[in-house]
């Protein structure tokens, strides 16, 4: 009888312990809103900004209601109006591209490499069509950072950071979100720290900073916040930036800083679960590992590999009998959107040239959830099954 996997890909850990208590004190003295402290007090919002400041190195920080919207408020931020090109991958998820369209904005997608990042020569030829990049370090993968800044540096591109898959991650020592002139993450249940729904933007840019604030929703009490800029900052920006409400609330800020803390932690726990899959997954016949260069530090909280040119029956059919077996499979080569996928032709507001490369990679890869609720056993025994589901179609074709 062939084995089958019984875990659930969409479980993720409790939150822990001490999360939880600093959850109930918030319920317990009720000052959720941000801005709502007793005398004396910095508020859970406000010391989570300072402290993933600290964590990340950056002068600014702002806690905001979804990466999402760290990203729309980036776009704002850096000077984005309604009509402008922005640059950004075609292999990302429908959240990007949203944001920009979100703005009023149009995206301007650039190609994906076989490394599934952005691919570099492309973004080089459609430099001068923009002059902001939203990177998105899609699926924890980051490109070679210096060459894609020295490209953007020549090029006068602004490059914000969409790091929701790399909170933690860094290339060449540097974080990720630290590259560009804004960084944002998302807190959000499937990613690195858990609060359900939220996110956080860092910058070193002072009028970013002031605006960003403004626009999550500050109303005149941006003095009481931690990882700010300046009030001579905010008097410069304060009447012309509009109030789009966005904020963080102190439960979940509550939550999401006791997790922070443990995030070097955690990561190590899920790079030990991703090795585990790609070691087992190693020499299968028709099937590409994305080897990660030595330059990057990854968390490992999703695992790719490619099954490319292969016929699409072939594709759906291992997705088809992986999925029997327990194991579930996303493939970005499917012509309508499912679940959480999408692909940047299934983004009709946005008009888009074919892309042949993206074409041939996206109807290639294949795409895993990693929780840190499996074990090192669970992801051999996933990887087995993949190993022999991809054999048995590769060998039958
Ligand atoms: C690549 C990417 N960027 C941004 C986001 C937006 O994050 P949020 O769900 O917190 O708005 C997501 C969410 O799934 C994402 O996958």
């Amino acid at each position: 009888m062939s084995e089958k996997f019984t875990g659930s890909f969409t479980q993720q850990e409790p939150i822990p312990e001490d999360a939880i208590e600093a959850a109930l004190a918030v319920l317990r003295h009720g000052r959720l809103h941000r801005y709502n402290v007793a005398e004396g007090e910095a508020g859970e919002t406000a010391l989570l900004e300072q402290e993933f400041a600290v964590q990340t190195g950056a002068k600014y920080c702002l806690a905001v209601a979804s990466g999402g919207y760290a990203l729309a408020t980036s776009l704002r931020a850096v000077g984005v109006k309604p009509g402008d090109k922005v640059l950004t991958n075609a292999f990302t998820l429908a959240p990007v591209p949203g944001s920009i369209a979100s703005v009023g904005a149009e995206p301007v997608f650039v190609e994906v490499s076989e490394s599934l990042t952005i691919d570099l020569d492309d973004l080089a030829a459609k430099a001068d069509k923009a002059r902001v990049l939203m990177l998105s370090h899609m699926r924890g993968h980051l490109c070679d950072m210096g060459r894609l800044m020295e490209i953007c540096d020549a090029a006068g591109i602004t490059v914000i950071e969409d790091c929701a898959h790399t909170m933690g991650a860094a290339w060449n020592g540097v974080l990720s979100g630290r590259h560009g002139a804004v960084g944002c993450y998302s807190c959000q249940t499937y990613k690195h720290v858990n609060s359900g729904e939220g996110g956080l933007l860092v910058t070193d840019d002072e009028e970013i900073a002031a605006r960003a604030i403004m626009m999550s929703g500050s109303y005149m009490l941006y003095g009481r916040h931690l990882a700010a800029p300046g009030p001579e900052v905010f008097e410069r920006v304060k009447y012309e930036t509009p109030n789009i409400s966005g904020r963080m609330d102190n439960l979940r800020a509550a939550i999401l800083r006791p997790q922070l803390r443990d995030l070097g932690t955690q990561a190590e726990r899920w790079n030990g679960r991703y090795r585990a899959v790609e070691e087992g997954l190693r020499g299968t016949p028709g099937l590409t590992v994305v080897e990660r260069p030595a330059q990057e530090a990854y968390v490992g909280s999703s695992i790719q590999f490619l099954l490319l040119d292969w016929s699409e029956e072939a594709v759906q059919e291992v997705v088809r009998r992986c999925g029997a077996r327990g194991v579930e499979l996303k493939w970005f080569g499917t012509p309508e959107p499912v679940a959480f996928t999408s692909r940047y032709d299934s983004w009709r507001y946005a008009e888009t040239p074919r892309l042949p490369q993206s074409d041939r990679i996206l109807a290639g890869i294949i795409d895993m959830r990693v929780p840190l609720t499996f074990s090192l056993e669970d992801c051999a025994q996933i990887a087995r099954i993949i190993r022999a589901e991809v054999s048995a179609v590769y060998q039958s074709a």
